[in-house]
């Protein structure tokens, strides 16, 4: 077969050992494989369609752990199924997208993609015809339903609590605490797992209500009962306040400098996307890729890999229209973006919450 790989959205740690164990798995099983350059960016800008093919030297070993996509994932102002259907060019953009797909003659194409790429590739037949259309989930967000894990998750986890670590030490020196700004777009995941590997003292997520009094009188209680003036505050990005507007952090420390708590803000920002990749990320990145290539040879079309309590299987993308949290997309019609929320009983706030660690007003 010919089998195309192409990585598209934000990038994230992971996703190099996804396109190596396709493109190495795959030329053992005697398919050509190529890699599409720049996602659809790289299969709609003039020229097009710009790929590689690979050969077992093609991404070296030795960087298969490294961060970003040796494919790159495409300008982030760049045509692409959003700002298409925004601009209302979606017609020329599939059919650019169609015509380089059709004059690289393939026969199949993984898609390593999130929340946004998944969902719309779910509803693009007019765009793929008979290629076979398998989805690999990646994001540091944990935003996808149907899958206990995405690419990049653990990592994204890894980079942000070894960032706090850092932290911490500082804080201790000065007294005074840290409010770390997580990503994770509308989604607390990563906030919350981090928070929790760092000892976080409090992790504000979008899906818990929080009461920034409550705050303070934790972190002033820790201060009085337990002798430490300082610490982590892990705040999602994607939290709200009544009243008050601007970066989650920076909403944060006003009401920290009001109670004349010392601290700091602290923006990780794109590190959390960066770092050579866990151990646990490429492992899923070989199970994932073999499963992808047999779902491909057993002739099944969009689906998309997952984790499924423990074990690795396939599951119609259509699916994720029907699971979890999903909403409209605001730009394109008859697509739903889905989202998997944290859940009020994930275990990870009974341990944060038996550790002493202020979650918001969860009951
Ligand atoms: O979806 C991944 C993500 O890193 C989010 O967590 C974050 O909100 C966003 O992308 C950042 O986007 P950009 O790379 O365009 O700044």
């Amino acid at each position: 077969m010919r089998i195309a790989i192409m990585t598209t959205g934000g990038d994230c740690s992971g996703l190099n050992s996804v396109i190596r164990n396709l493109a190495v798995m795959g030329l053992i099983r005697g398919h050509k494989m190529f890699g599409i350059l720049d996602g659809t960016d790289g299969l709609t800008r003039a020229g097009a369609p710009h790929f590689v093919e690979f050969d077992y030297n093609t991404l070296p070993v030795e960087n298969a752990r490294l961060a970003g996509s040796w494919l790159q994932n495409g300008h982030s102002h760049a045509l692409n199924f959003q700002t298409a259907a925004k601009n209302g060019d979606t017609k020329p953009f599939n059919a650019k997208m169609k015509k380089s797909l059709e004059a690289m003659k393939l026969d199949a194409l993984v898609i390593v993609g999130g929340n946004g790429t998944l969902s719309i590739a779910g509803n693009s037949h007019a765009i793929y015809g008979n290629i076979q259309v398998v989805g690999i989930p990646k994001t540091i967000d944990m935003d996808l339903p149907l899958t206990d894990t995405t690419i990049g998750f653990v990592t994204a986890v890894q980079q942000l609590a070894s960032y706090c670590d850092q932290l911490l030490l500082t804080a201790r020196s000065h007294h005074r605490w840290f409010v770390v700004q997580s990503m994770g777009r509308d989604v607390g995941a990563l906030a919350l797992n981090a928070g929790v590997a760092c000892f976080a003292d409090a992790i504000l997520i979008p899906e818990i209500k929080f009461k920034p009094e409550n705050l303070i009188k934790h972190i002033k209680k820790i201060e009085k009962e337990q002798g430490r003036d300082y610490g982590i505050i892990m705040v999602s990005e994607a939290i709200k306040m009544r009243g008050h507007s601007g970066r989650a952090a920076d909403m944060i420390s006003r009401e920290l400098a009001k109670a004349d708590i010392p601290h700091r803000t602290a923006f990780p920002e794109h590190t959390q996307r960066a770092g050579d990749t866990a151990a646990c990320d490429r492992l899923f990145a070989a199970r994932f890729a073999e499963r992808a290539l047999d779902a491909l040879e057993n002739g099944e079309t969009y689906t998309m890999v997952r984790l499924d309590s423990g074990i690795v299987n396939t599951v119609a993308i259509s699916e994720m229209f029907h699971a979890g949290e999903i909403a409209p997309d605001p730009y394109i019609k008859d697509v739903f973006v889905s989202n998997a929320f944290v859940s009020g009983d994930d275990p990870l706030l009974s341990a944060a919450i038996a550790r002493g660690t202020y979650i918001g007003e969860l009951k």
